[in-house]
C-alpha cells in the first residue's frame, strides 16, 4: 500500500461522512468508521473505491482492537486518524435541542447520561488512540485529529458576556472540555515522535447530533478537520482551534 491510509471514526453520516470524502479526495484511503457494517458500507459506496467500511463501536474495546488488527493485515499502515464519533446525549434520537439543554443542567442531569456520552466522547477517543498508535508510529508523517466543539471552552463560558454559555451543562460540553484535556495530554507526550495531535471546533452544523439545528454545512464542517489532517511538519500540535481562529481551553 503506497497511498496513505486515514480512519475517520463515526463517518457513516453527518461531518465524518464529509471529512472521509474530502480525505478521499486528497489522496487517502479512508476507512470509514461505522459501528453498524451495513451503514459504513453504504457510506464508503457513497465514496468510491478510495474508502472501506470498517466496523468500529468506540465503546467496545473488542471491537476497537478488531479494527487495528483489520488495519494491520489488509493495509498495513495508518497515517491519520480522526477521532470524529460522538454523542450530544444519551436518548431518543430527535430530541430538541433546547429539551437537551434543559435536561444537562448540573442540578437534574442523569449521571447515567454523563458516563454515556463520556464513555463516547472521551474514554472512546482514548481506547482508540492507544489502539492505533503503534500504526502511527510507523508512518513517516502521523496526525491526529479530535472533533471537539467550541461550547468545551472553560475561558468562553466562564464569561458572563457569552450568550450561548446557557447551553454549557453537565453533559455535552465538560465531556468535550475533557476531550480537550486528553488532546493536550497525547500531544505532549508524543511532541518528540513529530505525531502531531490537534483538538478542532467544526462549526454549528446542521446534523443528527443537534436534530438538525445546526446552521452550517457539514462541507464547511469538515473543512479544518481536513486541514489538521494534514499538517506540514511546521504545523502546530495541542492546539484547539476552528477555521477561523485558535480558541481558548
Ligand atoms: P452525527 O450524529 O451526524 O454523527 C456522529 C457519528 O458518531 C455518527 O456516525 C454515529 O454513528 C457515530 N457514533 C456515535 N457513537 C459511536 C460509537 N460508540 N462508536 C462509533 N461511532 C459512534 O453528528 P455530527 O455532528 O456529524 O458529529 C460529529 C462530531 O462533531 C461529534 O464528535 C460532535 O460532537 C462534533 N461536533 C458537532 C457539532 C455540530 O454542530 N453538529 C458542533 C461541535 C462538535
Amino acid at each position: 500500500m503506497h497511498k496513505p491510509v486515514a480512519l475517520v471514526t463515526g463517518a457513516n453520516k453527518g461531518i465524518g461522512l464529509q471529512i472521509a470524502k474530502d480525505l478521499a479526495s486528497q489522496g487517502f484511503t479512508v476507512l470509514i468508521g461505522s459501528r453498524n457494517l451495513e451503514k459504513g458500507e453504504a457510506a464508503a459506496k457513497s465514496i468510491g473505491e478510495d474508502a472501506r467500511a470498517i466496523q468500529l463501536d468506540v465503546t467496545n474495546q473488542d471491537s476497537i482492537s478488531a479494527a487495528a488488527a483489520r488495519i494491520r493485515s489488509e493495509l498495513g499502515r495508518l497515517d491519520v486518524l480522526v477521532n470524529n464519533a460522538g454523542i450530544s446525549h444519551a436518548g431518543l434520537p430527535g430530541r430538541p435541542l433546547e429539551e437537551v439543554g434543559r435536561s444537562g443542567r448540573p442540578s437534574v442531569a442523569s449521571l447515567d447520561e454523563i458516563r454515556t456520552v463520556f464513555e463516547t466522547n472521551v474514554f472512546g477517543v482514548i481506547a482508540v488512540t492507544q489502539a492505533m498508535l503503534p500504526l502511527l508510529h510507523e508512518v513517516a508523517v502521523a496526525r491526529i485529529v479530535n472533533v471537539s466543539s467550541g461550547s468545551s471552552s472553560l475561558t468562553l463560558n466562564a464569561d458572563p458576556a457569552n450568550s450561548h454559555r446557557v447551553m454549557f451543562g453537565a453533559v455535552y460540553s465538560p465531556s468535550k472540555t475533557a476531550l480537550n484535556a486528553i488532546t493536550l495530554a497525547f500531544a505532549i507526550e508524543l511532541e518528540s515522535t513529530g505525531i502531531k495531535v490537534n483538538a478542532v471546533c467544526p462549526g454549528f452544523i446542521a446534523t443528527d447530533l443537534n436534530n438538525f439545528e445546526g446552521t452550517g454545512t457539514v462541507q464547511q464542517a469538515a473543512r479544518h478537520p481536513v486541514r489538521l489532517a494534514m499538517l506540514g511538519e511546521d504545523g502546530p500540535t495541542g492546539t484547539f482551534s476552528n477555521e477561523k481562529r485558535q480558541l481558548p481551553w
